[in-house]
């Protein structure tokens, strides 16, 4: 291991000799977190003033995690513009500097776009009066379903500039999950493009948006951006984007909102088969993801980020658009894949680009250790200062690769814990105030109260080196304010099961020196390549096949994804189990969900192992998945323990 990982840090440098003095070090990191826990007003009342304001707020924080009254506003009497402190607040002092840099899929066909403050503020003005044009108005909900391309973030921008809130579906999503969504926000408009290009493969966006239409309200329109100018079939509810943007006025007055009116639903996995709409609010929100953006990445002005996310997900929300926007940075949007045309396509845009911090994913990070050094060592990373790690835990195989190889020893790695239902960073490492550990997510950002519980009587753990789940003991400016249309199962989901605590659905441990090490999900969601999946939406889509009667899905450990998708099936009577039949359901469920949900192994199951009330055991499934099912634990409580031998005899994952 080299130094990076015990030092620390007095300055972060690059190694073309740029030195930055750290925004925060050891010593201010214990007084702002103890001003930030002990006076939350004072503190989040400064720091509140990051972002600007049309109506000054003056009151500061107002929560509760009381079991029946689970209530979060931050910042409630303040009034602002989210897409007006990404753009407008920038244009007198930075309007020539370069907003966004966008890296298309495949650069032999297209250059990256360089998009300065100004073009952003004309694009985004433009893109708002296409939409008040369609009759988008304050309030109403637009889905975004595009692939990463600059119309993307002008989507999100122009839907809070007029007070539309938006609800990104990745666009690796089917259109069983696009119609959903549409259905399950009540969404006035569908906002696609015709094609989106990913690692030289093109998904056909539009027609999977009109087949996902179908099943929504004829009322429903949609909006068409042209990505490739492929061929697709025009209905009575679609609009021609480019067309209708041509002629639109590029000056559109961003709309005053209240700090605590929705700013984005995000669909998201839970234990349970239906994703949950998770809503953030505005002013919060923005306080948040500029802050921990600007500290936690320790980023200075003229620096260029780089989050390898797409904006489908949280990740993308925050620390591609809101964040790094309303800081005035420079942000890559990245439209490929870390492996098109070849390994060495990250490190390539980040010579090319000069990249100073550098965020992605610990699946990434073992798919391009597994292709070797030589892809890293052709590029020039000397301007890199700061690596982010974010999605899943991290290997320290893993993390020391990334250290050593792409960092050269020099850059230190923030290893970032964080949820879509949190929408910021909640544990971190900070450049210069943090000794690093490879794997430990470490210390609370400033506001972040964590607490260890024992998981079956939720008890406080006190003290070091100690193992439970995590929780948090009062909240944040970023958290989310509640299931969109579903206040009751934002409580249940996050407040019920450890009453008076946000509970995360991770477990956790707090080693010897305090540091926080998160052990992975305690629930029925796996987080498959950094992409949170839950099991039961999986086995939906199963038991939606007319061959199969039943089906337990579990997560095992993968080499490069983290965790594999491992679904024990059990076909209707009569039925045989065949390659062809497995490769079709891995198709189907590719269709009803999307590529990032195929089960990479499937066990045909006579039976699965059951208590007697017909509960499924899945410690047990789990366990034979893992491949060590020789501490399977009490099986006496099953209905048919045999069933347990089978499936032990047949299993797919053998060392
Ligand atoms: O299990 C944790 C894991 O990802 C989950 C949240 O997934 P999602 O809402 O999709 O957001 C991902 C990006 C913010 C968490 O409950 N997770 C996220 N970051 C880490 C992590 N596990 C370990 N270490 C991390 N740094």
């Amino acid at each position: 291991m080299s130094d990076a990982s015990t030092r620390s840090e007095s300055v972060v440098q690059s190694a073309n000799g740029s030195t930055k003095t750290p925004h925060i070090n050891a010593e201010t990191y214990a007084q702002m977190y103890d001003a930030s826990v002990s006076q939350p007003d004072v503190f989040w009342g400064e720091h509140g003033q990051r972002i600007d304001w049309i109506k000054p707020f003056t009151k500061v924080k107002n929560t509760s995690f009381e079991p029946g009254n689970i209530d979060i506003r931050w910042f409630e009497d303040g009034t602002l513009n989210a897409s007006a402190n990404c753009i407008d607040r920038h244009l007198a002092t930075r309007g020539d500097q370069t907003a966004i840099i966008w890296e298309p899929d495949d650069t032999s066909k297209q250059e990256p776009l360089h998009i300065t403050y100004n073009d952003l503020h004309r694009s985004v003005s433009k893109m708002a009066n296409v939409l008040k044009d369609l009759g988008v108005e304050k309030g109403d909900r637009v889905i975004i379903y595009l692939p990463m391309i600059p119309e993307a973030a002008y989507a999100m921008l122009a839907c809070a500039r007029i007070g539309a809130i938006h609800s990104i579906v990745f666009a690796g999503f089917s259109p069983d999950a696009l119609g959903a969504r549409v259905n399950g926000c009540g969404a006035k408009l569908v906002i696609t493009a015709d094609y989106a290009p990913r690692g030289g493969r093109e998904t056909p966006l539009k027609s999977n948006t009109d087949t996902a239409l179908l099943h929504c309200d004829d009322d429903v329109q949609c909006l068409v951006v042209k990505r490739t100018g492929g061929q697709t079939t025009w209905t009575d509810r679609d609009h021609d984007y480019n067309k209708l943007a041509e002629i639109a006025s590029d000056d559109c007055p961003a709309v005053e909102m209240n700090a605590e009116d929705p700013l984005f639903i995000l669909y998201t996995s839970g234990s349970t088969g239906q994703p949950k709409g998770v809503v953030h609010t505005t002013g919060g929100y923005m306080v948040y993801a500029s802050m921990t953006h600007e500290l936690v990445f320790d980023y200075h002005d003229g620096d260029i980020f780089w989050c390898t996310a797409d904006v489908g997900w949280v990740t993308g929300h925050s620390y591609i658009v809101y964040g790094p926007l309303a800081n005035g940075a420079t942000t890559i949007m990245f439209e490929g894949v870390p492996t098109y045309p070849d390994a060495g396509r990250f490190w390539e845009v980040c010579e090319k680009h000069k990249v100073n911090q550098f965020y992605t994913a610990p699946t990434a990070i073992r798919a391009l250790m597994g292709a070797g050094n030589e892809w890293v060592e052709k590029y020039d990373l000397s301007d890199l200062r700061v690596l982010g790690s974010v999605g899943e835990p991290i290997n320290p195989e893993a993390w020391n690769w990334y250290n050593d190889v792409v960092g050269k020893g020099r850059c230190p790695i923030v290893d970032t814990f964080w949820q879509t239902e949190t929408g910021g960073h909640m544990l971190t490492p900070l450049p210069g105030a943090t000794e690093l550990k490879p794997g430990s997510a470490q210390q609370p950002f400033f506001g972040v109260q964590p607490v260890v519980l024992e998981p079956t009587s939720g008890e406080i753990i006190e003290g070091n080196g100690v193992d439970g789940v995590l929780c948090m003991r009062d909240s944040w400016p970023g958290q989310m304010r509640t299931v969109w249309g579903d206040h009751e199962r934002f409580e249940k989901t996050y407040f019920s099961d450890y009453k008076g605590y946000y509970f995360s659905g991770d477990g956790c441990r707090r080693d010897e020196d305090g540091d926080y090490w998160i052990t992975g999900r305690v629930d029925d969601v796996i987080n498959v390549s950094g992409h949170r999946m839950g099991t039961a939406e999986v086995e939906s889509a199963l038991v939606a096949h007319a061959k199969v009667a039943e089906s337990a899905v579990v997560g095992y450990p993968h080499d490069v994804k983290g965790q594999g998708i491992y679904a024990y099936v059990t076909l209707m009577n009569g039925e045989e189990p065949s390659d062809e039949l497995r490769k079709e359901l891995e198709v189907w469920v590719r269709t009803e969900i999307g590529p990032i949900a195929k089960p990479d192994l499937i066990q045909w199951a006579p039976g699965l192992p059951k208590t007697r009330s017909g509960k499924i055991m899945r410690r047990i499934l789990r366990k034979i998945a893992e491949d060590d099912f020789g501490s399977l634990g009490d099986t006496s409580t099953l209905a048919d323990p045999s069933v347990v031998d089978d499936l032990i005899a047949n299993r797919m994952n053998r060392g």
